[in-house]
This record gives structure tokens, sequence and C-alpha cells, in this order.
């Protein structure tokens, strides 16, 4: 619901739980007048409408550099974060005695012009395929217009509210009203003002093989910045925060304010606490090597910025944020299936060496256990026998399928399967027939080296041509080997970032990604999409619009695995996580992990199998099936059920997890034990989300009935023996209602 109060121009924006309230002041400006909480007995008619909470004009010349206008501007603020800052060239008017051309002019002040509420309004980069999602309800924008009173620019401050999961995304519009060009140096999608006090950020970092490390601590005075500086969202950060006073919030409880950006390329999260400890979160395009130049007439809506807050602690921030991600988000086309299917992928079976035989092999035993999506991963097209060459030579490598592919396409589909094939789009090897047609398609800098990583080189998807060779080379491959699937990987990060576009190359790769993705799901509503980054590192809501599914990490070590999707499970949903379950022995960590374990650990996600299924006997591939068939049982409930983080690895060295079913009537509970801690008895840990007056039956992998208990029980005393054993041990169980 979206408020005006004409008397004090006073907005208040409400959710479900929560409240964001914001006034034009007696100048014009936009400032920020609160968020938080709604008192639990507020009706629809209560709203803030006081005096500005905190000294708004005390007359001293710092006050201006600490007033929360919502949209901050570099001018007359220049010592702290802003979100926008501008370069006008011309003068707007004739100089007045005592001035000199001081140009550009790097001054912006916005003013309120008028404000209304829409029902129909997109943040930038919104996906362009024309699926459906799950929840179709229109929301309210609130958008205000700002102009500067000289200089001719407008800037919209765009907020659309989805109140039932208490999510709020915030965007800029800017218009260049004039007749010369206006430059920016810096474009946040929005500064968020926190309440003083709520310095306990938890963030996710890591790095290749470690993705979505959680991190936990205190902000002191100054500035943390998080970010991405390369094409995609990137391993060392992911666009996620959680904040909260110090030691207020715990897993269930505690107010947390949180956010995550819709944005898959170069950006940035500021996290600044000032002298006053005032805190702003400054998030956007990353300003590293930024500049948007908007010609006269042009206009430039920003991607959004999604964030709320809430009073049941970091768990529930997390089921907002995936609820949001399953019902807003995620691409939801009629003619789909309810569920992820079971994936069989070949990468870490055959890697290069694919032969038609050899993946055929594969595809049986995928398919006799269960699989219901077969893949083949890198090494098929080109001269691919490594990864040297053949990147950009998106035709079938004859070497490895001297009669095509199609046999094995029909194989696969003969066998009841969907056919997926991986792709690395924006890559080329200079080793390729691409590359040797078009040296000058890469991004570099006339006369300097051009650095390869992977032995490959990154396309200049600044120039239109590109991106269109690459769609049609796609779209061609669906078309004629009934693709049903693309795991689209990128394999690098970002270097001389030299392209056709200019500097506005790092909106335009973004924009090209998700342009041909977009023109791909429309042309072709039946083909799902994976997005991988040299595993995860293209993970977040702006992605999640127009794939189906991610790759979390190339690390399938189950026990390392618990902890990259605990962390994943902070923002992004389990429907959206591929999990595989690979060998017991794993290459990287050199460990081995029991085949219980492997599953336990894959089935919290969207399961695929990686294993070398040609080295597994009788016995082994029996026991696989098994494990398909429980996890079809269960995927309705781990894939659209709420999530409850019931005891996390850093706290008790188990990491216990529940799904549970929209009505209560159904869950998972899933058990890994991941350190033994010697002279400890793990606590159990008490379910959620159940009915305490139900008997629910608690039941094995196998269907044996491992206890019978009231959801009270349940709820209050856990699952007794179900806590846990040595380091490795873990166990799924499902829980389900008797009729009443
Ligand atoms: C990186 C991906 O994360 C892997 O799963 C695999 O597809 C390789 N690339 C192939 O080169």
């Amino acid at each position: 619901m979206i408020h005006f109060e004409p008397a004090t121009r006073t907005f208040n924006l409400h959710t479900a739980h929560s409240y964001y309230a914001l006034r034009v002041d007696a100048e014009g400006r936009l400032v920020h007048l609160g968020w938080g909480l709604r008192p639990a007995d507020a009706g629809p008619a209560d709203r803030a409408d006081g005096p500005f909470p905190w000294p708004h004009e005390v007359g001293f010349s710092l006050t201006v550099q600490f007033r929360p206008e919502e949209v901050l501007t570099f001018g007359d603020v220049s010592t702290h974060g802003v979100t926008l800052k501008a370069n006008f060239p011309a003068l707007a008017q004739p100089l007045a005695p005592g001035e000199a051309a001081h140009l550009p002019i790097r001054d912006l002040r916005l003013r309120y012009a008028s404000h209304a509420v829409v029902m129909d309004a997109e943040p930038g980069l919104a996906p362009a395929h024309g699926q459906p999602v799950r929840n179709e309800t229109p929301r309210e924008t609130l958008r205000v217009r700002l102009v500067d009173p000289v200089q001719p620019l407008a800037v919209t401050a765009c907020y659309r509210l989805t109140p039932e999961h208490d999510l709020l995304e915030r965007w800029l519009e800017l218009e260049n009203l004039g007749p010369h060009p206006v430059t920016f140096d810096a474009v946040g999608f929005a500064s968020l003002h926190l309440p003083q006090g709520a310095t306990e950020l938890t963030s996710l970092t890591g790095a290749w093989a470690r993705e979505y490390t959680q991190e936990r601590r205190r902000l002191s005075a100054g500035t943390l910045v998080l970010e991405s500086r390369s094409l995609q969202t990137g391993h060392r950060a992911n666009p996620v925060f959680l904040l909260n006073a110090p030691g207020q919030a715990a897993e269930d409880s505690g107010t947390v304010y949180f956010g995550a950006l819709a944005y898959s390329g170069a950006w940035q999260l500021a996290f600044e606490q000032l002298p006053t400890w005032h805190l702003r979160v400054h998030a956007g395009y990353n300003p590293f090597d930024f500049q948007l130049v908007l010609a006269p007439g042009q206009r430039h809506a920003t991607p959004a910025l999604v964030c709320g807050v809430c009073g049941d602690g970091w768990g529930g921030a997390s089921r907002r944020l995936h609820a949001f991600a399953r019902e807003r988000v995620l691409p939801a086309p009629s003619a789909r299936p309810a569920y992820r299917p079971v994936l069989y992928n070949s990468w870490e079976a055959t890697t290069f060496n694919l032969s038609y035989a050899g993946q055929a092999a594969l595809a049986q035993k995928a398919a006799a256990m269960g699989v219901e999506l077969f893949c083949v991963d890198d090494g098929w097209f080109g001269a691919r026998r490594d990864d040297h060459a053949g990147l950009g030579d998106w035709f079938v490598r004859p070497d490895a399928f001297p009669d095509g592919l199609e046999a094995l396409v029909a194989e696969v589909h003969r066998l009841g399967m969907k056919f997926g094939l991986w792709v690395e789009p924006e890559m080329i090897n200079p080793d390729s027939d691409l590359y040797r047609a078009h040296p000058d398609w890469v991004l570099h800098f006339p006369g300097r080296p051009r650095t390869e990583s992977r032995h490959q080189l990154i396309l200049d998807f600044g120039r239109p041509e590109v991106v269109e060779h690459i769609f049609s080379v796609l779209d061609a491959l669906v078309t004629r080997y009934q693709i049903a699937f693309y795991k689209w990987d990128m394999n690098r990060l970002a270097s001389e970032p030299g392209s056709a576009a200019g500097q506005a190359l790092w909106l335009a790769h973004v924009a090209g990604v998700y342009g041909i993705m977009d023109r791909l799901r429309a042309k072709h509503p039946a083909l799902d999409i994976q997005s991988c980054s040299g595993g995860g590192g293209r993970v977040d809501l702006g992605i999640l619009g127009r794939v189906d599914q991610v790759w979390a990490s190339d690390n399938t070590d189950a026990l390392d695995r618990v902890r990259i999707q605990e962390g994943f499970s902070l923002a992004y949903p389990a429907r959206a996580m591929e999990a595989w379950v690979t060998h017991s022995f794993n290459g990287f960590t050199q460990r081995a992990a029991a085949l219980r374990l492997r599953f336990d650990v894959a089935m919290r996600g969207a399961l695929g199998i990686g294993t070398a299924l040609n080295e597994l006997d009788e016995a082994e591939l029996a026991e696989y099936a098994r494990y398909i068939a429980f996890y079809k049982r269960l995927r309705p409930i781990i894939q659209d059920g709420a999530l409850y983080r019931l005891q996390r690895v850093e706290a008790h060295g188990a990491s216990v997890i529940e799904y549970v079913a929209a009505d209560g009537r159904e869950a998972v509970y899933s058990i890994v034990v991941h350190d033994y801690r010697a002279g400890a008895f793990r606590p159990t840990a008490p379910l959620r989300g159940l009915h305490s007056g139900l008997v629910y039956r608690v039941s094995n992998r196998d269907g044996v009935e491992v206890q019978r208990a009231t959801g009270y029980t349940l709820m209050t005393l856990g699952l007794p023996g179900q806590h846990g054993g040595p380091a490795g041990w873990s166990q799924t169980l499902h829980i389900v209602a008797e009729a009443e």
C-alpha cells in the first residue's frame, strides 16, 4: 500500500510487516524518514508522519553531508558516498557576475517535480522473454520525479512493493532533457539509510571452489566495499547483504535488514558508516571503470536493488528472498513440469573425451536409474580436444561425433530423457575458426597485449553483430538438436576491456547476455537454461529472471558443499540450485564420501548426477536408482517448501535443515554432521512450521517408519536419535501428516 499525505508531502509505503517513509522537505528535496517493522497492532490507516527524527536544518555546513536524501548526489555532498555523480558539459544559464566557466559542472541537486503510483513499472534490464512468473498479481510502484533546478536532467526514484514478502525494489530512471550529452561517473540503483546501530553485516565472499562463504563482521566507521570488477557477478563476493544490530539477531529472531542486486555485471555494495553513526548502503554499478553517457533525450533505467526488513531473523530474510525468487523472478512457462528434472552431466565422467559410444552408454545407465535430462558438457564442438582450442566454433566436433550429434540426441530421446548441451557463448579461443575470421571481435586495446585466461579471450558484446552472431548460433542449435537445456558457462574474468562500446561495455555485456537468453526463451518456450560461471560465479536476482537453475560450485565434495550450499541459501532458493552426486573420492579435497552423504547433500537442491556411471557395479547403480526415486518423492517440498536452517555448521558442527510444504503437512528433514566434536553431545533440532495437533509419520528412503509423533513433539523435542554421528554421518527423512 502506498499513501501520500499532501499536507506534509509524506509518503508511507506499507508491506505486510514493514513500513518505509519518505518526505518532500520545504526545499523540495526527497528525504528519508524511516524504515523498519510496523507495530504489530498497526492498521492500514496508521502512518508515520511526524517531524524529521534527526536535526534537519541546524545551520552548519556538515548537516548537508548527513542529510538522508533518498537519492544522494555529488555536489553539495562530496565527502561521503553518493548515488549519482553527473557531469554537465555546458552552462544551462548565462554566467552571473563573479562566476567563471568551471566546466564540466559536477554538481547535481534534485528537487521534487511530481509523483505517481503505477501498477506496471519494471526496473532496467527486466526480463524481456515474455514468459510468466508464478505470481503475476500486479504490484504498486511509487515513482517520484525529481529534476535539477538548473541543469536539464530528470531522475525518477522508483519503489516497487511486493507486500506479501515485505520486499521493496528500488531503482532510478535518468533522463537527459537538454541539448548536450550528460556523463555519469557513478550510478547507483539506490542508497539505503539504515537505523543507527544496524552494523552487524552478514555477507558472502569466496573464490572458485569456495563460493558463498558466509562472513559476519561488525562495521566500523568508514566504508566497506563488496564488489565485482568483472563482466559477471563474480566468485569473490555475491551481491547480497544482511544487517542487524550486533548480537540482536539470530537465525529465527531479531530485526534484520537485507538486500540483493538484480544485476550480473560489475556491481558494488558500499557500506558506509558516517562519523554520526548514520549507516548507508550504496548499491549499484561498480564505479571503478564506469561511464554512462546520456545523449540528448536519452533515458536509462537501472536494474533494481531488492531489499526488505523482517523481524524473524536471518532465516526470515532468506525465506522472503527465496519466495520472491520462486514466485516473482524465476520464469514459469506454462508448458513446464512443476519441478526441476533430475539431470545427468557428463563433465566429471568424461571431460573432453567424448564419443557417441561413451555418451550413449552413460545415457543408458542414467535413464535406467531415473535421470530425466542428459547434458553433454564441454568438448562436443570445433577442435575442442582440451581447453586450448575450439571456443567460438559451435559446430559438432567431427572426430568425437563423426556422424553428427543427431544419433546421440535420438538415443537420449529414445531413453525418455531430454537432451542438453554445454556452451560458453561469450568466449573464444584464439585457436578457433571464429577468431581467425574475426580477430577484432574480442575485447582488446589496439597495440596492447591480449591476456588469455584458460587460453581464451572475451567476445566484444559491445558490438551488436557479435551478439547477433551468438544468438543465431545458439538459436540454430536448439532447433537442429531439439535442445531442451543449455548449460551457459563463463570461465574467465575480464581484462583489457577495450570495446566498440567504450566504457559502456560493462553494461552492454550484461545487456547482451540477458538479451540473448531472453530471445532464446521467447523463441523456444520449452528451453531451460542453467547459469554457470566456472562454478557459482554468476548467481544473482538478475540472471535468475532468465534461467531455471544455477550451478553453485565446481566443488562437489559433499562436506565442502554443505557450507557452500548453506551460504547460497542465504538469498537463493533450493529450487534453483543444481547439486550433483559425483564419485566417492574427490580430487579437490582428496577425501572420500559415502554415497549416502553425497546424496543427502545433493538432494538439498535440484538433484543432478555427475558420476562416471560406467565405473559403477550393478549394486551401486541400483542404490543410485533408489535415491533418485526417493528424491522424486521429496522434490515438491525441497523445491517449493520453506527452508529452515535448524542448526548451522558454525554453531554445532552439523548442518540440519528442514523444508516445509506451504500447508505444513509435509516436510523434509536433512542432517549432515560436518565436524565430529569429541566430548560434546549434539542437541536435537526442534522442527518448524508443522501443526502441533497433527500426527506425523517420519520415514527414511526405503519408506521405513523411524518415528511417529505429533507436530508438537517434533517442534519441541525434535527427532530423537536423528541428531548425529561422526563426521560425514547424514540422514534425510520424509515427514508426512496422517489423515485426520
Ligand atoms: C566450468 C564448469 O563449472 C564445469 O562444470 C564445467 O562445465 C567446465 N567449466 C567445462 O569446461
